[in-house]
């Protein structure tokens, strides 16, 4: 009710500043009304009924977040790529094409091993395995039981294919690297340096002691990490900067998998933000 008398963008800039104080663990302050708003406010953007709920399209469950999480026996060891409780065995980085690979005159940033969350999107998005090839599938005991729904179709897209020379590059260092540049010791609170100038400047953030970085979008609060930001992906690499933690980007920078309504009804794509006037793109490139 208290819904439709907002926009989905205000919606959401409340719901950010509400799991901002959530975040700062003052729960106790919470009074119910507020926990029923977030509730109200989060059922525009969820998995149910969203390109991303595969239950519709197979026979064997009504299962909606098993075709890609499972709470245990998840994908372990290298393969993990740091994404969380990931129920498909991730593809082998080597099998893909990379952007840099077209070797344009103006790239900057260093890309590592195609991995973290984007090596999960691409175990369904580059069409090589079926959506239902699964370490545990609904009730299986630990089966992959095939569940009849088959790999992706359909090119260009939704399908990448493992050439993504065609794709904005991904598992490459933001802003052309250079954070560590200032930050020397990986953990402090300063953005750093960037390499490439036309970059705005991530903000930096310490979550468990350890670094995380973000670019803050002209969506939601300006001082916190939040899903309406484009987030980016702490990766450290053996031959870049002594193999210390530095911001990457990555799919998830500019998509959010579980919301397919992020910022309303002008929202495609699973985007974090509204892309009206590029602001997905000028949030990063100062452009
Ligand atoms: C199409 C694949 C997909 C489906 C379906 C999916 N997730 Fe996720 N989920 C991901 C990916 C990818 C990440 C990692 C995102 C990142 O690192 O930015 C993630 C991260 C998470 C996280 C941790 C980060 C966060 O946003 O809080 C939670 C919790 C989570 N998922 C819960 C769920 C639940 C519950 C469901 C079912 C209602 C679900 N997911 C369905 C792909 C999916
Ligand atoms: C999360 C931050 C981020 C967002 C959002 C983003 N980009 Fe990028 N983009 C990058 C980074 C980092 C590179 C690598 C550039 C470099 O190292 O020189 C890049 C590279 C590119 C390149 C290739 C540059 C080259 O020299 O080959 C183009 C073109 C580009 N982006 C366009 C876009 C467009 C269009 C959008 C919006 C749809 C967008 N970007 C959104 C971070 C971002
Ligand atoms: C379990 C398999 C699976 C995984 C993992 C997965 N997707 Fe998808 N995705 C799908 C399916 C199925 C569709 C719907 C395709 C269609 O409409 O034909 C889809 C559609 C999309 C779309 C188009 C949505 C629209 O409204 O048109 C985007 C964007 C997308 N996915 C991005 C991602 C990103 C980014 C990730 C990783 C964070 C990811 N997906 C992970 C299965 C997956
Ligand atoms: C720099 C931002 C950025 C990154 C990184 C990025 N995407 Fe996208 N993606 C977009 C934008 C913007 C669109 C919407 C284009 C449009 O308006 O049709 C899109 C569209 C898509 C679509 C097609 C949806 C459709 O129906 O047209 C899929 C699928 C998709 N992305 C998957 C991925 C996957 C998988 C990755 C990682 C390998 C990825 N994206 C990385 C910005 C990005």
């Amino acid at each position: 009710m208290i819904l439709s008398s907002y926009n989905n963008q205000l919606a959401l800039k409340l719901k950010g500043a509400l799991e901002n104080v959530i975040k700062t663990r003052n729960l106790a302050g919470l009074t119910v009304g507020t926990a029923l708003f977030l509730t109200s406010i989060g059922a525009n953007a969820q998995v149910v009924g969203s390109a991303h709920d595969l239950s519709p399209d197979t026979t064997g469950t009504d299962q909606v977040c098993a075709f890609c999480h499972t709470p245990h026996g998840a994908a372990t060891g290298a393969s993990a790529a740091g994404v969380p409780l990931w129920n498909k065995t991730l593809p082998n980085p080597a099998t893909y094409t990379r952007y840099s690979t077209l070797n344009t005159a103006t790239l900057d940033g260093a890309e590592t091993e195609v991995g973290s969350v984007s090596l999960a999107c691409l175990s369904c998005h580059d069409g090589t395995q079926a959506r239902d090839v699964l370490i545990n599938s609904p009730g299986s005991g630990m089966t992959g039981t095939a569940l009849g729904v088959g790999a992706m179709t359909g090119t260009p897209v939704p399908v990448l294919g493992t050439d993504l020379t065609d794709d904005h590059p991904v598992s490459i260092q933001y802003a052309g690297g250079g954070y560590l540049i200032s930050d020397p010791d990986g953990v402090g609170t300063n953005a750093g340096a960037l390499g490439d100038p036309d970059f705005a400047a991530a903000t930096k953030g310490l979550v468990n002691a350890q670094p995380n970085w973000w670019v803050d979008s002209p969506v939601g609060a300006g001082t916190q990490r939040e899903k309406v930001d484009m987030l980016l992906y702490a990766r450290s690499d053996p031959a870049l900067d002594g193999g210390a933690l530095q911001p990457f980007v990555e799919c998830g920078s500019c998509h959010d998998p579980h919301n397919a309504s992020t910022a309303g009804a002008g929202s495609v794509a699973f985007l974090r933000i509204q892309n009206s006037a590029s602001q997905i793109c000028t949030t990063c490139h100062t452009k």
